[in-house]
């Protein structure tokens, strides 16, 4: 049985949750000490911790089973190319996805596989990504991990079927909104959990065609 297709990001209280591209160098500092609030919540989780090769300890609570629960359930990833440029110089040796990933990309690359098990394969069609996916996914499930771009293409193409927003206690103002330019005529979304921690909201919807 195929898996489910879903995104988990965590969003500002505003509405954001990337940076624009073309900012200048102030605004690069500004935003970055602004991300670390935004994903304030995300790194002291011990799970995130011990993935990311980030040292031992960490939280233990009910964040950090959230955080558990969504990288257990990934058989394999599709991101966009300006996550996978972001994240490709500061991902340890071993990256933290130990599955297939597929970026979407105009740019042609070879697949580059890391120690680990993980494997990004570049391709330039976003269904053919997300086919690709859920092939190598298995019974398990597909996560869009972002950037905005990217999940708004999916969102629009109606191939989300779920997602969770960690909501996060931060007004960041400016940046990309997470569904500025979603087709609201096309879709629909349903409510299924709402679970407050101390740092954040975890917000779950399914996602159907209007
Ligand atoms: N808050 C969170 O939890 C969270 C989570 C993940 C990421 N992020 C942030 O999101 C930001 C990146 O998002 P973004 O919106 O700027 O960019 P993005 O979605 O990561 O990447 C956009 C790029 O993907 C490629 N692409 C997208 N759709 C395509 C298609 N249909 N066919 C072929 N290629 C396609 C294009 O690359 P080419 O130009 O190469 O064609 C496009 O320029 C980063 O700042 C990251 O930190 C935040």
């Amino acid at each position: 049985m195929p898996g489910t297709v879903f995104f988990s990001v965590t969003m500002s209280l505003d509405g954001f949750i990337a940076h624009r591209d073309g900012i200048d160098e102030a605004g690069v500092r500004r935003w970055t000490s602004q991300w670390m609030e935004l994903q304030g919540w995300i790194f002291p989780q011990r799970y995130l911790r011990e993935r990311l090769r980030l040292g031992e300890g960490g939280e233990e609570g009910r964040d950090n089973e959230i955080v558990r629960e969504t990288f257990e359930r990934i058989g394999a990833s599709v991101m966009g190319r300006r996550m996978f440029d972001l994240g490709e110089p500061a991902w340890p040796d071993e990256a933290p996805f130990h599955t297939s990933v597929f970026v979407v990309t105009h740019e042609t690359r070879d697949p580059w596989e890391r120690p680990g098990g993980t494997t990004f394969h570049f391709v330039d069609d976003a269904e053919v990504a997300i086919d690709r996916a859920r092939d190598a996914a298995g019974d398990r499930d597909v996560r869009i991990a972002g950037g905005g771009a990217t999940i708004l293409k999916y969102l629009n193409l109606g191939l989300v079927d779920e997602f969770t927003i960690a909501l996060s206690p931060v007004l960041l103002g400016a940046g990309i909104r997470l569904f500025e330019g979603v087709d609201a005529s096309r879709v629909a979304i349903e409510p299924i959990r709402a679970e407050p921690s101390s740092a954040v909201t975890h917000l779950t919807y399914a996602v159907r065609a209007r």
